[in-house]
């Protein structure tokens, strides 16, 4: 219920999607609310005027969201589906198709591979789509205070606990970054039109020049989504909050620049099943002196779940490495000294969360990302 809370109080959220169904939808419109949760935009559609509104939700939420759809005498108007909306048939295409499935990098709750099913199987050729487009940005960032979280993984009680922090790098995390904490002009990554498919992960490359004298911590990425036209919602740290805060790509060790000195960024993403990781890559240029890194979070992977929920349990004795399996642990132990078996898990299962490891780990290893050690 917190997620659902936490969205239904941000009042940036709701009031964009407000004006943006009263601005596109149609008295008489067909509408579909993709992963409508509680049924919050459904309702705003049917308000608006729609005649009809399916909403698909995957979650027991939707037998909540049935109720709340009575309770608002909406039950003639608003069709609540229980599913996953890549299973759900329509009777109809629709004029409209809504969602918000936004991730605070926008991109990580896979709305691209969503939108574009949704928008292939339901929505009319003339129909309109909310959010049409959105954007990915990124600026460095200096804060003290984070970089104090990572250092704190160094020592606990004395002890070495470098083994977390060196998982933990490679994790992104969300928080708030406040604008002066952004040490460079944001630059775009990428941009993607939500009718109009382009593919389901980003490759975004630019570059940055220091204006002054700082130490970088890490990468600040948020999202600019063009709900409809001239309606913006955004998680830029100049704008006012909301719930999405910021995606923070961590950098460690932190790197102290000079002015004119440059940053080069990449990021990447890779799809774990439903789930997006994502890679970053940074070069410097240091007044001459360059220095590369590269982090993903597949490498954070076998963190347990208070850190991620990417955890992957330690190989059993029973099962054995596949090819791939053993490509793939060659390939962290070269980067890695030491690297154990427990790392990764590809196994001869034969299922398909292992083919998807085993994509993902050839996907990484074509990147650059990691390299096999010959
Ligand atoms: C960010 S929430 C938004 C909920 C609601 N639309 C709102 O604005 O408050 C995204 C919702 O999409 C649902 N969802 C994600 N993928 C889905 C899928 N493949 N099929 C159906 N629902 C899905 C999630 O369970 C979640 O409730």
């Amino acid at each position: 219920m917190d997620i659902h809370y936490i969205m239904l109080a941000d009042k940036r959220r709701l009031q964009a999607y407000q004006q943006a169904i009263n601005a596109v939808v149609k008295p008489g419109d067909i509408v579909l609310d993709i992963g409508t949760g509680t049924g919050i935009l459904a309702l705003m559609a049917a308000q608006a005027g729609a005649c009809k509104v399916y909403g698909i939700e995957y979650d027991s939420m939707s037998e909540v969201a049935k109720e709340i759809v009575a309770a608002n005498d909406y039950k003639d108007v608003i069709e609540i589906i229980s599913g996953d909306l890549r299973n759900i048939e329509l009777p109809c295409k629709v004029d409209v198709l809504i969602g918000e499935m936004l991730g605070s990098f926008g991109i990580e709750e896979n709305i691209l591979a969503l939108y574009d099913h949704a928008c292939k199987r339901f929505l009319k050729p003339d129909g309109i789509v909310i959010p049409q487009r959105f954007s990915l940005w990124a600026a460095p960032f200096s804060s003290q205070r984070i970089r104090k979280e990572l250092k704190f993984w160094e020592k606990v009680n004395g002890f070495n606990y470098l083994p977390i922090q060196k998982r933990i790098q490679h994790l992104t995390k969300i928080d708030s970054i406040k604008q002066s904490a952004l040490i460079c002009k944001p630059e775009m990554l990428g941009e993607f039109d939500l009718k109009d498919f382009s593919g389901m992960d980003i490759n975004g490359c630019v570059g940055f020049t220091c204006d002054k004298s700082a130490v970088i911590d890490g990468f600040c990425g948020w999202f600019e989504a063009v709900l409809s036209d001239g309606i913006i919602l955004d998680n830029n740290p100049a704008s006012p909050p909301t719930h999405w805060r910021q995606m923070i790509f961590p950098l460690l060790p932190s790197v102290r620049v000079k002015e004119g000195d440059t940053v080069n960024l990449r990021i990447t993403s890779t799809h774990f099943g439903d789930e997006v990781h994502l890679n970053w890559f940074t070069e410097f240029n240091l007044s001459g002196r360059r220095e590369q890194r590269k982090q993903a979070a597949f490498l954070g992977v076998d963190l347990p779940g208070k850190f991620t929920n990417w955890f992957t349990p330690p190989l059993d004795s029973k099962s054995k490495l596949t090819e791939y399996g053993q490509e793939l642990l060659a390939a962290l132990s070269s980067i890695e000294k030491g690297a154990e078996i427990s790392r990764i898990k590809m196994v001869n299962d034969n299922d398909d969360e292992n083919k998807q490891k085993e994509r993902l780990a050839m996907k990484l290893l074509r990147e650059g990302l990691i390299e096999i050690d010959k």
